[in-house]
């Protein structure tokens, strides 16, 4: 066992990670939980490029058009799923969660439903200015987002928008009170004496975006775009195999590269599909009971469940997908892992069983 943590097995501990035992689980250290996981070389997400990376700090918000005839609809939804309107004008609403970042969520009122892309935090001007250049796309001043700052969007070579800001203020004191964090009993650490557990039902309060995701038609070229501009790394890809033994890379989780800051498994992912779209974008919620709540409440109120709960293999979130009214796919997430420099990226086969440790199936059209 590990001397700080004896909850954290290691090759040594008694029956080792490979004993199967039926209904556990076990936080391993990622090299032992990928040993039996081919490995990919760091020269296959680091291809030489002739410009220094455009460094991005973290992922930030994502961006959607909404039509005007359905955005009260999704003001509702997104208030039953957790978030808060912070400002509203004309054109355009910001909804945040009770991070740091002014917003989680933009909606722009439009003709149609359209994906206006992520949005991710450079880490200097010049990041920005590079941004720019590599899509001679114009820096915008942000002059009516909470924050202001700076944005460009360039177009990454399947043609969805990616958008690069900089120069946001952080939000001075969070948007409202954090949940507080329960002590739970289990059958041997009963550190709750004498207290008990009460609820208030209601929506699971947003935290943070977590991700985003598309699908795509052409991985080798999206996997060089991405991973050679930014300092996006992949923590996991996926592979199908032919007939012939070839293997074909079909899905990348990619994580922001901060060295040896540990940061969340991905914050964007993207995988092979017959049409090309954004495939959800997901928010971190506080823990497993706040997460149950939401999904009953957005139950409740009648809205569509897509998948979940259930947990997920690869970052071993607890997931919870939801339609808005409008056709976008949501998430809900807790107890991602973290990664850093020195965790190994995996490679292995694509399938159902890569998506979820336990959930019901997964549905048909989740993947298309
Ligand atoms: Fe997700």
């Amino acid at each position: 066992m590990d001397d700080e943590n004896p909850n954290i097995a290691t090759q040594t501990s008694a029956g080792g990670y490979d004993t199967v035992v039926p209904n556990s689980g076990r936080t391993v250290p990622a090299p032992i939980a990928m040993k039996d996981v081919e490995h990919v070389p760091k020269s296959r997400w680091n291809p030489p490029v002739s410009v220094p990376k455009i460094k991005i700090s973290k992922v930030s918000h994502v961006r959607y058009q909404h039509p005007a005839s359905g955005i009260e609809g999704l003001i509702a939804f997104l208030l039953d799923f957790g978030m808060e309107v912070v400002k509203r004008s004309e054109k355009a609403i910001w909804f945040g969660g009770y991070g740091v970042d002014q917003y989680v969520y933009y909606a722009e009122i439009g003709e149609d439903v359209h994906f206006l892309g992520g949005a991710w935090e450079v880490e200097s001007w010049e990041d920005l200015e590079r941004a720019s250049a590599l899509g001679n796309s114009p820096i915008l001043e942000l002059k009516n987002a909470p924050g202001e700052g700076h944005m460009t969007t360039v177009h990454d070579p399947e043609g969805f928008p990616v958008n690069f800001v900089y120069g946001v203020a952080p939000r001075p004191q969070p948007l409202k009170t954090p949940p507080e964090a329960l002590q739970v009993n289990d059958e041997f650490s009963k550190p709750r004496k004498g207290a008990f557990q009460r609820f208030q039902p209601g929506p699971a309060a947003v935290h943070k975006l977590g991700h985003f995701g598309l699908t795509i038609h052409d991985f080798e070229l999206q996997f060089r775009w991405y991973t050679s501009h930014f300092n996006l790394v992949p923590s996991d890809v996926l592979y199908i195999e032919d007939d012939t033994g070839q293997k074909s890379d079909v899905a990348a989780f990619l994580h922001v590269d901060r060295g040896k800051e540990y940061v969340d498994h991905h914050s964007f992912f993207f995988s092979v599909a017959a049409k090309q779209h954004v495939h959800h974008s997901s928010f971190e919620v506080h823990d497993y009971d706040s997460q149950n709540m939401g999904h009953y409440w957005l139950k409740q109120k009648g809205y569509s469940p897509v998948w979940g709960l259930g947990r997920h293999r690869l970052g071993s979130q607890i997931f919870d997908y939801w339609w808005d009214p409008n056709g976008f796919m949501v998430e809900h997430y807790i107890d991602g892992d973290l990664v850093n420099e020195d965790t190994p990226t995996g490679r292995q086969p694509a399938g159902d069983e890569s998506l979820a440790v336990w959930s019901e199936p997964v549905p048909a059209t989740f993947l298309d």
